[in-house]
């Protein structure tokens, strides 16, 4: 969604500013500018890409203060005159904006009765206006900023400069994240911190009613009500080199292909090979907490969700507890009965799905325990959760999520043991599961392996005008997280439905123009699945089957075939083919693969 970076120091902010936009591309946009202080304001922007952006900016703009945006259209079409930043009448504020004013029709009707003369469309604008305003009359910018932000209902990330005071930029953060990041007698800020790691791994995450003035020598952060707080630097331990492609021809095969590397680091440290447990310090909860729960309930959305679905299945199987996932921008609505003894844990890559966190504040008003299975590091969903287990997955750049998909199914197997461990489940079983994760990133390796038979099975495949995707039980999350995949980056429809649940509707849509990608792992369910495979071939669908074993010609018209982990791990081995056929079925199609259209890496919005 939409992005964020702002400079102060001594360096031309032109360049740094255009690099870090680049780097908050992959979040999805489709307009970019940037303002530049330097005897007044210096601004362009343009619908389009960054590089369009880059080429528009004059060699003239120097200047060492200035911000950026990456727009992602909400109030008013993509222009250039909707992109930010959007600057007040007399060209001394100017303001870039995420999130979004809810109030915003009625303050412009109340400054246009003014005689404010707005130029855009935008709800950003009308901070703008508002700042400009009350600027003249308070003693400095910080100020400014609060009082209008007073008059704001809604959620926003914002960065404001004054043509007037040219070494400072004021920064505040309500429901979209802005994260500061201090360098040597220079700050930056950026709504994502892929934006700062080039310059520097020390960063500080502002909290939802804070605000910050940043100068090249440093910065102050305040509380709503203007008292000063005190941050304490985080740093981060992902570096620029994550940000490439790294040979790659995209983001996606990239974070695919890292997965036996980012799987052992979600692993490392935490299998205990004498009692055949987890040590997953960071849940703060002793031994007898953990056993008073009786129910789990998992919220995430998209992908995120269905791995919850994984984990849930896990939980279920290992610790013996009820367990089921929901997604968290359902949950969130419907006035959640929210009892003591559940565990409550929320999934997110991101750590700032907007939905989500909603959900996460909304248990923890009603006094829920909230775990987090989050992989960046400091975020919102982190900071708001009681505790729970970060991914180490690095960060993931392409918007379908594929390593850290894996590594929250990885994840919840852990927490699984975990609490199964400090509930009935055997010393033999916690260390069949022990042995079988460990296993895991060789297993990957095998099945990355199987790249050139999948590519071929996404060319064979990939002109079908719509797919159908099963699976029982283990399988049908696995199922759904490879619709999920194939829809979001290829386009093509395709739907994932329960293999028992075929016979009572969708079969009625099967064909030789609907194949079905069948998951029919080696399990008790095994003999059903094949009853399936030969219902859909009686009805003419073809079927590409992704298992543990090639399956009869007149079963199946072709097969992956992965290797076998312990039963209740195969789930996570059994996706990566999927995501694999998904990448290639869209570079086939000729997509954008890590920017499909109209998704966005990290939805900060409602
Ligand atoms: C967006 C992305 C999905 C992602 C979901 C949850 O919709 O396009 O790929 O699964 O958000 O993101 P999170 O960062 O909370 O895991």
């Amino acid at each position: 969604m939409c992005g964020i970076v702002a400079y102060v120091g001594p360096k031309d902010a032109g360049p740094i500013l255009l690099e870090g936009l680049q780097r908050l591309e992959y979040r999805g946009y489709d307009s970019a500018g940037v303002v530049i202080s330097n005897k007044g304001l210096k601004m362009r922007k343009v619908k389009g890409r960054v590089a369009d952006l880059a080429a528009a900016v004059p060699a003239r703009f120097k200047g060492t203060l200035g911000i950026g945006h990456t727009r992602w259209a909400t109030h008013g079409a993509p222009s250039d005159v909707n992109a930010h930043p959007h600057l007040s009448a007399d060209e001394r504020i100017a303001v870039v904006h995420n999130g979004i004013i809810e109030n915003a029709d009625e303050l412009r009707a109340k400054l246009e009765a003014d005689g404010v003369v707005f130029l855009s469309e935008t709800d950003t604008e009308v901070l703008s206006h508002l700042i400009a305003r009350t600027v003249e009359e308070t003693e400095s910018l910080e100020e400014a900023v609060r009082l209008a932000l007073k008059r704001i209902v809604g959620t926003y990330g914002i960065a404001v400069i004054d043509a007037q005071r040219p070494g400072e930029v004021v920064v505040a953060r309500n429901g979209s994240p802005i994260v500061l990041g201090i360098g040597e007698k220079e700050m930056f800020a950026a709504s994502d911190v892929s934006a700062l790691v080039r310059y520097t791994r020390q960063v500080v995450h502002l909290e939802d009613g804070e605000l910050a003035v940043l100068k090249a020598d440093g910065f102050h952060t305040f509380a709503s009500d203007a008292r000063e707080t005190a941050k304490e630097p985080l740093t981060v331990d992902w570096d620029a080199g994550h940000y490439d492609t790294g040979g790659y021809e995209h983001y996606l095969l990239k974070e695919i292909s890292e997965q036996p590397d980012t799987v052992a680091r979600t692993l490392r440290g935490r299998l205990d090979d004498r009692f055949h447990i987890a040590h997953l310090g960071g849940l703060n909860m002793d031994a007898r907490e953990t056993r008073s729960f009786r129910r789990v309930k998992i919220i995430g959305c998209g992908s995120a969700y269905y791995s919850g679905q994984i984990g849930a299945q896990l939980i279920e199987e290992l610790a013996r507890i009820p367990a089921d996932a929901e997604p968290a921008s359902e949950f969130r609505y419907r006035s959640p009965v929210v009892e003591p003894d559940t565990l409550y844990v929320a999934i997110s890559q991101s750590g700032e799905t907007y939905d989500t966190l909603a959900a996460v504040q909304e248990l923890k008003r009603k006094g829920g325990r909230v775990l987090g299975i989050v992989n960046t590091v400091g975020s919102a969903i982190a900071r708001e959760c009681d505790g729970g287990l970060y991914l180490h997955a690095g960060p993931e750049v392409s918007v379908a999520s594929t390593k850290a998909f894996t590594s929250t199914a990885v994840a919840f197997a852990l927490l699984a043991l975990h609490l199964g461990r400090v509930r009935d489940l055997s010393p033999a079983d916690g260390r069949r599961i022990c042995e079988g994760l460990r296993r895991l990133p060789e297993q990957i390796k095998e099945i990355l392996a199987l790249e050139p038979q999948i590519k071929e099975l996404a060319h064979k495949y990939a002109d079908s005008p719509s797919m159908m995707f099963v699976g029982r039980v283990r399988g049908y999350p696995v199922a759904r997280e490879g619709a999920q995949k194939l829809k979001e980056i290829s386009y093509v429809h395709a739907e994932a439905y329960p293999a028992s649940e075929l016979k009572h509707g969708p079969l009625a849509l099967i064909g030789p123009e609907m194949p079905t990608v069948a998951i029919v792992p080696d399990d008790e369910l095994l003999d059903k699945n094949l009853t399936t495979l030969g219902e859909i071939r009686a009805r003419g669908g073809r079927v590409l089957m992704v298992g543990h074993r090639t399956a009869d010609p007149k079963l199946a018209d072709d097969c992956v075939v992965v290797p076998k982990n312990e039963t209740e791990l195969d789930p996570i081995l059994l996706s990566i083919p999927l995501q694999l056929l998904a990448y290639h079925a869209a570079v086939a199609l000729e997509r954008d693969v890590d920017k499909p259209r109209n998704l966005a890496k990290s939805v900060t919005v409602e």
